[in-house]
């Protein structure tokens, strides 16, 4: 871990933290400060379960405070996880406070609570089958080669673990898969929210020319041809003729089934203490805490459903993504994503909308505050010049720290479901 850690030091930290310290040195000198928190030189002390404490730098020219704070002895630790466990012991209710900006309300962790069905598609046990059999069956797409489960499989944490996807004819698409566990409970769907329902989100990708292709005439006929699938249709909708809408429904029913509630963080929540290990205690209290992640994973799919600007956009480069531009059309929304949930995190590398990172190389990005791009003399005009989100700063985390945030991140991972489907 430790071996990883340093390479993503030399190849992310590094250069982000030159820039970082550049950008601080000009400011001091130039007579303004620099806000900077201040790391922890011992345990922790009650007060750190508050906001942490943010001091001024002010010294003229010296950067401090921009070295990790120091980590804790083997005994210091042991007490701080002593003490987390009997104050995480409780209901999330009465945590303690998650630590926050002033602009962000956060929603506690928690289980999920049971998925919703909409009044238009409700929940039958035989639509979620069919819906099941749709989703594993290549006949829908153009090429009759690609079925939802080549890109969204279950062994892979419904993903892929490629940093993007091929769609139709093996062309490489823009971006990564997301995992499709406890998907019905998301409030937008795709990178960039284009999409407000799993029906909708359906229909847009079985006819898309990168991805699947389908006809939707030539995907009906196809599954009609099929009697199992005719009879199934009848038991489902009350007619033997199959219809696209019916084919979304009966997916999207399917994927409102694919939900999580196995996690050892899920079953520390249900009452079993010990399904946390110290490192994975105390990396959820960095979460919440210090490192600032409730800022925008929060509630209980660790998402706010939100769009954010994490510097990694590529605005006016060959990689290139305006992210919920692209459906807004706002200015402010350029080279924002959505806050993908982060439940069962650590079975779908790579990671970001762009699929272009190891988990190191995420928490060490956000160590350094995310990268921060200047714009040139050319964009100093330029409206859509992408702003980075305020709420990425830098986090003075040490490599103990990353640890125990990798350790948290895991307990949020599901068994892997190996499902076998006998397509008609
Ligand atoms: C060729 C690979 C591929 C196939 C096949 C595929 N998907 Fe996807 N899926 C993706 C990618 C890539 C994205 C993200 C695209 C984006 O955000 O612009 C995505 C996004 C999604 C999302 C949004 C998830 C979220 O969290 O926002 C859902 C839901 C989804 N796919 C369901 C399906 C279903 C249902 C099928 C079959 C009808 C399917 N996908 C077929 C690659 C694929
Ligand atoms: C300002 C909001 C914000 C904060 C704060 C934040 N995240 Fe994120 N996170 C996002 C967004 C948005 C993405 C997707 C970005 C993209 O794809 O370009 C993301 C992506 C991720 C991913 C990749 C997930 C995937 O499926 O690709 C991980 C892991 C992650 N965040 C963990 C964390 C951790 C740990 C923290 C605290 C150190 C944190 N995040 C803080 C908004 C945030």
């Amino acid at each position: 871990m430790a071996r990883r850690f340093h390479f993503w030091t030399r190849a992310f930290i590094l250069p982000v933290l030159i820039v970082v310290l550049a950008t601080a040195f000009v400011v001091v000198a130039g007579g303004s400060t620099v806000v900077a928190q201040e790391p922890r030189d011992s345990a922790p002390s009650d007060e750190d379960l508050g906001p942490p404490a943010e001091v001024e730098v002010v010294s003229q020219g010296r950067v401090a405070n921009l070295a990790p704070r120091p980590p804790l002895t083997e005994a210091q630790r042991q007490e701080w996880a002593g003490r987390l466990r009997r104050l995480y012991a409780t209901a999330p209710e009465v945590w303690p406070a998650a630590v926050v900006d002033s602009s962000v309300t956060p929603v506690e962790l928690g289980l999920l609570p049971e998925m919703p069905f909409p009044a238009d598609n409700p929940y039958t046990p035989e639509k979620a089958e069919l819906g099941k059999l749709l989703f594993f069956d290549p006949r829908l797409s153009g090429s009759g080669q690609i079925a939802c489960a080549t890109c969204h499989d279950p062994e892979l944490g419904w993903g892929d673990n490629r940093s993007t996807s091929f769609g139709h004819d093996r062309q490489p698409l823009r971006r990564n898969a997301p995992s499709l566990l406890n998907v019905g409970h998301a409030k937008t769907l795709f990178w960039d929210g284009r999409a407000e329902s799993l029906e909708a989100q359906a229909l847009a990708v079985l006819v898309n020319r990168d991805e699947m292709r389908g006809d939707p005439e030539a995907i009906e006929r196809a599954v009609e041809g099929v009697p199992e699938y005719r009879q199934r249709f009848q038991r489902v909708f009350g007619d033997v003729e199959v219809g696209f809408d019916e084919i979304a429904k009966a997916l999207a029913t399917y994927e409102r089934t694919i939900v999580g509630e196995r996690s050892p963080f899920d079953a520390f929540l249900k009452g079993r203490q010990e399904a946390l290990s110290d490192s994975a205690l105390i990396g959820l209290h960095l979460f919440r805490t210090q490192a600032g992640c409730m800022n925008c994973h929060h509630g209980p799919a660790f998402t706010d459903d939100a769009f954010h600007e994490m510097g990694l956009s590529n605005y006016g480069r060959r990689m290139e993504d305006l992210g919920r531009y692209r459906v807004s059309r706002d200015p402010a929304d350029v080279g924002r994503f959505k806050t993908p949930s982060l439940r069962s995190v650590t079975s779908t590398k790579p990671y970001m909308h762009n699929g272009l990172f190891p988990l190191l190389g995420v928490l060490s990005m956000y160590n350094a505050g995310m990268p921060t791009r200047r714009p040139n003399p050319a964009q100093m005009e330029d409206p859509m010049f992408p702003r980075k989100s305020p709420l990425l700063k830098p986090l003075f985390l040490n490599d103990q720290d990353i640890d125990d945030l990798v350790a948290f991140l895991e307990s949020l991972e599901e068994p892997l479901q190996r499902i076998r489907v006998a397509v008609p």
